[in-house]
């Protein structure tokens, strides 16, 4: 019996268990059926199945476990994904088990929640194929990192990381550090970087790079559907090397009402085909904006030592940490020690944000200003400053590396290259 359902699960799902402790990423285009027996744990699927990494997919949660399963499939053909419960002992759940491989498609994979952490359980759940064994009492990111793992080829994975930067009031100079930490990341490591304006009626990026402004991003968030390599590369400007620019229209001839899933579908797409995407994101709170911060594999929040910045900058906080996201958040301390102005000084302002800034910029009307004048970045106006150091240091704390290194080749190399050089610099 056992090893008929063995032959039967092992060819349906492969024999790997998701062991690598993946980060939850967005699924699309599955079918997911789960069976739970407790209440709790369907109520952390459900939960699951509402988050965004699962916004493309189909999920229905019943309950009954594996008799409720056997009863289902047999009207139904079964679905991309099973997620069943059990909360039998082992030999018992293994005979369940037998009995629903029976009727899995062999197309049809497997995630078990059981209640027993039994390494001899596992061993014997992989060697009849099942995906994955997650023990309850379960929580939601164990469901989202599992689904993942077990739905998303690694050789097909997004693979490119998203940026979001934000500022802890308008004017704070977060599309400033954008901008440059962008170009340090594309300098100093060779890794290929788009810069995404989202700020579409005013943003700065065509401005700060002496690019004419292009309905980049615009076209692509329109019909974000469209958007795949061939397209993205059309779209593109690039402006130095191995950096793009995803530029804004930056005119006000229309309204610009964006769409949570459009931001979603054309940052997935980037991250599909770029090692790092630094999205721009204007000083806003809507749907879309916390989307796609929220979304963001790293935020950095740029603020200016006042209130206003320090009440809002704890705000984005508490909001980035209760989303549950395990994601990395920096804060940019900018225009620190403005001639004649009173402020928050930097170890108050840490304190009362409850994070300590990973970067101090001095206020320096001199620099900044030749170099947005100029349409330059601070590291081509001035590479010795302190504000240039600052840029590398926050491209080093993002990017984890601190040498200089070449990374693979994202598949958007090629118009990089075909682009390179062709800028003309003031
Ligand atoms: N450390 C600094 N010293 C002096 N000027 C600075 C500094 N950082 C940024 N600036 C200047 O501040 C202005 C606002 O910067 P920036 O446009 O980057 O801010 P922002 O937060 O993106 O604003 P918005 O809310 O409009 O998106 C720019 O003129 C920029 O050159
Ligand atoms: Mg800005």
């Amino acid at each position: 019996m056992i090893s008929n359902a063995a032959s039967s699960f092992s060819s349906a799902v492969g024999f790997e268990f998701a062991h690598e402790p993946a980060r939850a990423k967005s699924v699309s285009g599955v079918k997911i059926q789960a069976f739970c027996e407790d209440q709790h744990t369907a109520a952390v699927v459900d939960k699951a199945s509402q988050d965004r990494c699962l916004a493309k997919t189909d999920v229905t949660v019943r309950m009954g476990g594996v008799q409720a399963a056997l009863a289902f499939y047999k009207k139904a053909s079964t679905p991309s994904l099973i997620i069943i419960e059990s909360m039998l002992e082992p030999v018992a759940m293994l005979a369940d088990l037998d009995r629903l491989a029976e009727v899995c498609d062999t197309e049809t994979k497997v995630i078990v929640i059981g209640h027993d952490d039994d390494v001899l359980l596992f061993r014997e759940l992989l060697r009849r194929g099942v995906s994955d064994y997650v023990v309850a009492p379960v929580q939601v990111m164990q469901i989202l990192e599992s689904i993942s793992a077990v739905c998303i080829d690694p050789e097909t994975r997004s693979k490119g990381r998203v940026i979001a930067f934000i500022g802890g009031k308008g004017g704070s100079g977060s599309s400033t550090v954008c901008h440059n930490t962008a170009f340090a990341i594309a300098s100093a490591f060779k890794s290929d970087v788009v810069i995404a304006d989202f700020d579409l009626p005013f943003g700065t990026a065509s401005l700060d790079f002496n690019m004419e402004p292009l309905q980049g991003i615009a076209d692509a968030l329109a019909s974000p559907e469209r958007l795949d390599q061939v397209l993205l590369n059309r779209l593109l400007s690039p402006c130095s090397d191995h950096l793009a620019l995803f530029a804004a229209p930056g005119a006000l001839d229309r309204t610009f009402d964006l769409q949570p899933a459009s931001c979603d579908t054309v940052l997935l797409a980037m991250r599909d085909n770029l090692s790092w995407v630094a999205a721009d994101v204007p000083h806003l709170w809507t749907a879309w904006a916390k989307e796609v911060v929220l979304g963001a594999d790293h935020v950095v929040i740029t603020a200016a030592p006042d209130l206003a910045n320090l009440r809002n900058t704890k705000n984005l906080i508490h909001q980035l940490k209760a989303s549950g996201k395990d994601r990395a958040l920096l804060l940019v301390l900018n225009q620190v020690g403005m001639p004649k102005r009173p402020e928050v000084s930097v170890k108050d302002f840490g304190r009362a944000v409850e994070l300590e800034p990973s970067i101090v910029i001095d206020f320096d009307a001199q620099l900044f200003g030749t170099a947005a004048i100029n349409a330059q970045m601070i590291e081509e106006t001035s590479d010795r400053s302190k504000a240039a150091d600052a840029f590398r240091s926050l491209a080093n704390l993002l990017t984890g590396r601190s040498t200089h290194r070449s990374e693979r080749r994202s598949t958007l190399a090629p118009v990089l290259a075909r682009f390179r050089l062709t800028r003309k610099r003031a």
